[in-house]
């Protein structure tokens, strides 16, 4: 039976982060993973490019049922130190908007980062693991794995969320939280693509594809000025994939479909000038011409002249353009959400170390754990402060 100081399980950017960290601290670390190559996530995030850190981090950014507990580990280990460590392995790299930082060239190079640190920290990777049991007693923890045993004193959870079960996501963390003891919140999919009931979702589809500034507000209030996307099965662009986090099933959300426009005085001065003009030709100079079409077919934008459009009418379309109300009929799911809410109850872990307070020995990590991020690079800077924050104790 094998030894270690530590045993990781997953092999994503809080499991790969921490087992080097951990190695550079002088542990002997094992790290454990169902794949077949490390940080699949990581390829596929940022279109390919992984928006791996947010110049913007704060713990608003995040929900949980614990807003407080991110604080620490985001203070301990910051976007600036992760920076510093891009720019030591010599990656380029971009702000694109809103403080996302994406590599200039590939996703593939902060994987290759963090598997070099791995290599230097003398971390032992094995993929194609199953853990088929975990176990422990006074001394530590001991995994079954499909041919072996191993252990350690030290286990780290970091198997992820639900999200995207094509890249080996499974509710594996929440088993083992619940044989120790521990809680978790229920799950549900975030950061994902609405879907929408018929006879919307026929009406929209035609427009699949096209991208239009917005504003979307949730019905608690929460509101995000970013862009959205008609797709052949509802709603999606960035607008909608962070609204989801804050959306929960039969709420309807409230879409301002040209938020940096007034509206009713650009009617006003359209009329001024161009009485005989559509209703419709006008609004296409602000909204894709398309979607003035379709809301025309809608009976939202009046078949109409400017100067025929009287001022209910008026009032009723500029008050639809721009607090459009949509009940969306649910989202994509885990199939192609980009995070998991819920999970490991944070009350039960310490904020500096990531262990369980009642369980010696074991650690949660990354998204496993009850916290969740916005679009744009802050999950991933969870992932490395967790990471480092539990790497620190071990
Ligand atoms: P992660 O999911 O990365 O790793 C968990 C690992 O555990 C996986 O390798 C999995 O195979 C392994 N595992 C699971 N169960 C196991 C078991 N039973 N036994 C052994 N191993 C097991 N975030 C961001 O900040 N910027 C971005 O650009 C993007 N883009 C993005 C795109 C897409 C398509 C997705 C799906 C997600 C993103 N994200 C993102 C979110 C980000 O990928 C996510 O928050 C982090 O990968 C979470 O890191 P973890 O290490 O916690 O889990």
């Amino acid at each position: 039976m094998e030894q270690f100081d530590v045993i990781i399980i997953g092999a994503g950017a809080a499991g790969l982060f921490c087992a080097a960290q951990a190695g550079l601290r002088g542990r002997r670390v094992l790290l454990l993973d169902n794949g077949k190559k490390p940080g699949r996530k990581i390829l596929m995030s940022g279109g390919g490019r992984c928006n791996f850190t947010n110049l913007y981090t704060e713990a608003a950014a995040y929900l949980s049922h614990n807003p407080h507990f991110c604080k620490s580990a985001l203070a301990r280990y910051t976007q600036w130190d992760f920076i510093d460590l891009v720019n030591k392995h010599g990656i380029a790299w971009h702000e694109k908007t809103l403080g996302q930082l994406f590599c200039d060239d590939s996703a593939q190079q902060i994987v290759e980062l963090l598997v070099k640190e791995c290599e230097k920290a003398e971390v032992t990777l094995r993929l194609r693991s199953e853990v088929l049991s975990v176990s422990r007693d006074e001394s530590g923890y001991t995994l079954q794995l499909n041919g072996d045993t191993v252990r350690a004193k030290k286990l780290v959870i970091a198997s992820g969320g639900l999200s995207m079960p094509g890249l080996g996501a499974t509710p594996f963390g929440y088993k083992i939280a619940e044989q120790f003891g521990l809680s978790v919140f229920p799950t549900r999919a975030a950061l994902v693509p609405f879907t929408l009931h018929k006879p919307l979702l026929d009406q929209l589809q035609t427009l699949s594809g096209v991208a239009i500034d917005s504003t979307i507000e949730a019905q608690d209030g929460t509101l995000f000025k970013e862009a959205m996307l008609f797709t052949h099965r509802g709603l999606s662009g960035p607008a909608v994939l962070q609204i989801s986090s804050y959306w929960q099933p039969g709420e309807f959300v409230t879409i301002n479909l040209s938020p940096a426009n007034d509206l009713d005085a650009f009617i006003n001065v359209q009329r001024e000038a161009h009485p005989n003009l559509s209703v419709k030709n006008s609004l296409a100079k602000l909204l894709p011409k398309r979607l003035v079409e379709i809301l025309q077919e809608m009976k939202v934008v009046p078949d109409a002249s400017l100067k025929q459009l009287n001022s209910k009418q008026q009032a009723e379309l500029v008050q639809t353009l721009h607090q459009w109300r949509v009940q969306p009929n649910g989202t994509e799911g885990y199939r192609t959400a980009e995070v998991t809410l819920g999970g490991v109850d944070t009350t039960q872990l310490s904020s500096k170390t990531m262990e369980a307070r009642d369980v010696p020995g074991l650690f949660f990590i990354g998204e496993v754990v009850d916290v969740t991020g916005w679009l744009g690079g802050y999950n991933f800077q969870w992932a490395w402060s967790s990471a480092w924050a539990c790497a620190q104790a071990l």
